[in-house]
């Protein structure tokens, strides 16, 4: 197999977790309203319902950073391989409410350690040159994730009676998880553990090795050889991340994570249908325009992946942000007047998820797997990413209330606000990495 196609491989099965993520995140959307007349779930149990993945995810990240470091990444994905589809299982099996709430937690486990041990071991198998591409492939894996399950959920809801669903339909849909989860798994085997890694072992002849079938000869062996000068024989410590310098780092990575949470791209993803039927949409085209934003998502993950490695993080990120800002404050300026019947609010709508899928979707996801040092990447990286799931968390608990409370138009304009905050970190603090060798952006963190 030629190198670069044997790269393109082993990168599509370490995003195929990012698959998983989308799937386990959306499926539920599809399933709650059945699960809600099966069990007779109140207000709070339906919260619980919801909420419980992301429970699992918080936990699952923060020990993935420490599983990573000591048994290797490949191991550690191949866990969370397993923990999906033992969830999968669980859930559709599940005989009663708490027996699925617990199912729900086991695969929350697994998609929280995947959300940083896909990018993190993308990261580190990448050529710098194409590292920014391959990365966001992880974000167009989620992103392929949610639209397959709304599809799915729609097949199997759309075509079946109403009591069908109840007894049996969202065991189908939260059950169908099993047949990504069986090939994920599968894949994993065949899978090098990351260089990076290896060498932190010492295990140098397989890091060699495995650098070998991705570079030539010669870049293999300075890759290498840059590798170990900045490994150095201590190991890497919790404290180590908030001295001058990588603190830096570890700021951008959290404040990254977070914000990409608290624009508001899930309160779109997730309570779409919602906020468009609020705005006098019909059911139906309610659904239709949730699709559609699906694709527009797709779409743009894609200009983010051309242009990620040739423009750069940086201009992306600061480009991206400034349009979000500007449909974000529209989509305001729409429902504060009333005037969201004709096309205007669905139009921003789509520039605001066409903005984030050029930017903040993949964005936090190669910035956070690049920026730290290899002796720290993965404690520092389930850090930075369990603050994401804080904001997953918050969103997805809080704009049903701030709907409620404050109404769209202000809701939507304390994402701008957000947004404006992000926009002047960006210009003032993240630096660019495009092109750089892990080892030069971490040299660059203790160079000021
Ligand atoms: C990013 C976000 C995730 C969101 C997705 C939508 O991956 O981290 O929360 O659902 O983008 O495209």
């Amino acid at each position: 197999m030629k190198k670069s196609s044997y790269l393109v491989m082993i990168t599509l099965i370490g995003a195929f977790g990012g698959l998983l993520f989308g799937y386990d995140t959306a499926v539920i959307s599809g399933a709650i309203g059945f699960l809600e007349t099966k069990f007779g779930l109140d207000a709070n149990m339906k919260g619980w319902a919801v909420s419980s993945a992301i429970l699992g995810c918080i936990i699952g990240v923060a020990l993935a950073g420490y599983i990573a470091d000591s048994i290797g990444r490949k191991k550690t994905l191949i866990i969370t391989a397993f923990l999906f589809a033992i969830s999968a299982i669980g859930c559709a099996v599940a005989a009663n409410f708490t027996q699925l709430v617990v199912a729900r937690i086991v695969g929350g486990l697994g998609v929280g350690a995947a959300s940083m041990l896909s990018p993190l071991y993308i990261s580190e198998i990448a050529p710098a040159h194409k590292r920014g591409m391959l990365v966001s492939l992880y974000q167009l894996a989620i992103v392929i994730g949610i639209n397959i399950v709304f599809f799915a959920n729609y097949m199997i809801a759309g075509s079946n009676t109403e009591q069908w669903n109840i007894d049996l339909g969202w065991r189908y849909m939260l059950g169908s998880e099993t047949i990504p989860a069986i090939l994920f798994l599968l894949a994993l085997f065949f899978v090098p553990e990351s260089p990076r890694w290896l060498s932190k072992k010492g295990r140098d002849v397989e890091a060699l090795d495995v650098l070998s079938k991705i570079n030539s000869k010669e870049i293999a062996i300075k890759v290498h050889f840059d590798i170990k000068a900045v490994l150095g024989q201590e190991k890497g410590t919790l404290s180590e991340l908030f001295a001058p310098g990588l603190r830096v780092a570890m700021v951008i990575g959290i404040f990254l994570a977070l914000f990409s949470q608290i624009t508001g791209i899930n309160a779109i993803m997730y309570y779409a249908p919602e906020i468009l039927k609020g705005a006098g949409f019909g059911v139906d085209s309610a659904l239709m325009q949730t699709v559609i934003i699906g694709v527009i998502n797709t779409i743009f993950t894609f200009v983010a992946i051309k242009y990620i490695d040739k423009l750069g993080r940086r201009t992306l990120l600061i480009w991206g942000v400034s349009g979000m800002i500007v449909c974000l404050l529209a989509i305001g300026i729409l429902f504060q007047t009333g005037l969201t019947s004709g096309p205007w609010l669905l139009i921003f709508i789509l520039g605001f998820v066409g903005c984030f899928g050029t930017s903040l979707g993949p964005i936090p996801w190669v910035l956070i797997s690049e920026i730290f040092p290899t002796k720290n990447r993965g404690v520092a990286m389930s850090l930075a990413i369990m603050v994401l799931w804080i904001g997953v968390w918050l969103i997805s608990q809080f704009t049903p209330v701030l709907l409620e409370n404050i109404g769209a138009g202000y809701t939507f304009w304390l994402f701008a606000f957000n947004a404006i905050l992000l926009l002047i970190f960006a210009v003032k603090v993240i630096p660019e990495t495009k092109g750089k060798t892990l080892e030069e952006i971490e040299k660059s963190w203790t160079k000021k």
